[in-house]
């Protein structure tokens, strides 16, 4: 590795961004403390162990060594730090807005614990246009007065994805850095030169990708900087319901959205991603900040009719499964319902906004009996859904076992990887709703489902008698 130039970084919250932050510039050869106020995390990551399911994490924690340390208190971690990272969360509020106080009570503490060098308070935490000044002139109100003006804030959005966070943060397409102190983006920029050049020796367990050469760096004000986070993550939502009601529609007309992506995709102006259609977008962003962006409108009297509309359909694809199963099955009271997977996709144990749970619910209320299996996320899934009465299954074929029909709700390589001949034989009743596009052809006897695709194995109208063997 090229000798870098380490910078003493404290990283504020522990949460998805910012152990990835975290582990990430200590891997890079900066000196970081992680801090939490959450004691028993803390614990837990002192003794090496990670509160997250991510692949590939704890071996680059490992990998970072003495280079990372762990901490509750804001006076050991924020006077010696040269850049000060803000990662809390922004949980959405019940009008949409993010609840941004866990980003002030940090900037609280952060002031308080200036010692008067110049130091880069960086935000990344997803926070509406106009926070970072926000943080600004709260650190400046409560620093002690010969610290004030002594710092810069500048917000360097994140867009790491779960599941591939390791890879997405060490190969990122770009790093944006806002703000209005030359000086705050010039430290930032310095920070990310291992980054930006790559010159880094890449892990074993993540290598450089064969074509990728180094991220754009993408230098812009404050409020462009906080309008990018959301902007990108609103367009890929969008993008996302814009394939699901084109499925949607593909199912009347006999066109197969799979066929059709991929004719729209090689057109360099669309690309072919996050054009996947099936249970609709989940996980902690794209719904927090598609309702953020909208109620930022709503402020200044603007209602992001695009916006609206692509949560609307994404609404409505949580349906999807439902209609399928009861267009085969009629009344789903009494009735036995595997759900494959649980997690809002697949190499994460997350389960916010997962489609999986609108599904669980819905199958209840209607009577069903729910059993479901996901590889990774069932411990969550018992602490978190708690509320809802379903059974688990530990083995998917233990799932389909007996079941009236199953729904497949994330894409796990072990869904795919199935033996679906040997699983649908299990069943009391042959029928398959892939919601994820895991299975390819249809087993005897069974009838597969699809989202804007033709069913397999069967017309998608048949109607299957219960117990068809
Ligand atoms: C997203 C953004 O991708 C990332 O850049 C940002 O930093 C955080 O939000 P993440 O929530 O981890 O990342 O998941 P992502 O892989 O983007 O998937 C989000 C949801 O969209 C999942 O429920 C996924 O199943 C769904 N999806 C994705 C589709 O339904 N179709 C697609 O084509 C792609």
């Amino acid at each position: 590795m090229r000798e870098i130039k380490p910078f003493k970084v404290a990283i504020v919250g522990t949460g998805y961004v910012g152990l990835g932050t975290a582990i990430m510039l200590a891997y890079l050869g900066h000196d970081v403390v992680g801090l939490d106020v959450d004691a028993a995390k803390v614990d837990m990551l002192r003794r090496g162990q990670l509160p997250i399911y991510e692949p590939g994490l704890a071996e680059l924690m490992q990998q970072a060594g003495e280079r990372l340390r762990w901490t509750t208190d804001y006076a050991e971690a924020i006077p010696e730090a040269d850049a000060i990272f803000i990662c809390v969360g922004t949980p959405p509020q019940a009008d949409g807005r993010p609840d941004l106080k866990y980003v002030a009570e940090a900037a609280r503490c952060i002031a308080r614990n200036l010692n008067g060098k110049v130091q880069v308070v960086v935000n990344k935490s997803t926070v509406p246009v106009g926070t970072g000044d926000w943080v600004a002139r709260l650190i400046e109100d409560n620093a002690l007065e010969y610290h004030a003006n002594r710092y810069f804030v500048v917000s360097n959005p994140e867009f790491l994805r779960e599941g591939t966070a390791v890879h997405d943060s060490l190969y990122p397409d770009r790093i944006v850095v806002g703000g209005e102190h030359e000086e705050g983006v010039k430290r930032l920029v310095e920070l990310y030169a291992p980054l930006l050049e790559q010159s880094f020796e890449a892990p074993e367990f993540a290598p450089r990708p064969q074509a990728y050469t180094r991220p754009a760096l993408v230098t812009t004000s404050l409020g462009s900087a906080e309008m990018i986070k959301y902007a990108a993550n609103a367009f890929l939502a969008l993008k996302i319901s814009f394939a699901n009601e084109v499925a949607n529609l593909c199912e009347h007309v006999d066109a197969d959205i799979e066929e059709v992506v991929r004719g729209i995709g090689c057109d360099a102006r669309i690309g072919p991603r996050f054009l996947a259609a099936g249970a609709g977008w989940g996980g902690s962003c794209f719904g927090k900040d598609t309702a953020a962006l909208i109620s930022t409108g709503a402020d200044y009297g603007y209602d992001m009719p695009i916006l609206q509309a692509a949560v609307t359909v994404n609404t409505r694809q949580r349906h999807v499964a439902i209609t399928k199963l009861q267009r085969h099955l009629r009344r789903l009271k009494g009735k036995r319902v595997a759900v494959l997977g649980m997690a809002f996709k697949p190499g994460t144990d997350d389960l916010r906004d997962a489609p999986a749970y609108d599904c669980i619910a819905r199958l209840v209320d209607l009577g069903a009996t729910v059993v479901a299996h996901d590889p990774i996320a069932m411990d969550r899934a018992r602490r978190e859904w708690a509320n809802l009465e379903y059974e688990e299954a530990p083995t998917a074929q233990a799932a389909l076992k007996g079941a009236d029909a199953v729904l497949v709700m994330t894409e796990w390589q072990e869904y795919k990887d199935l033996d679906w001949s040997a699983a649908c034989r299990l069943m009391r009743n042959r029928l398959v709703i892939d919601l994820r596009g895991v299975v390819t052809s249809a087993p005897a006897a069974t009838v597969v489902e699809r989202v804007g695709r033709p069913s397999l194995g069967a017309p998608q109208d048949t109607t299957l008698a219960e117990g068809v063997a």
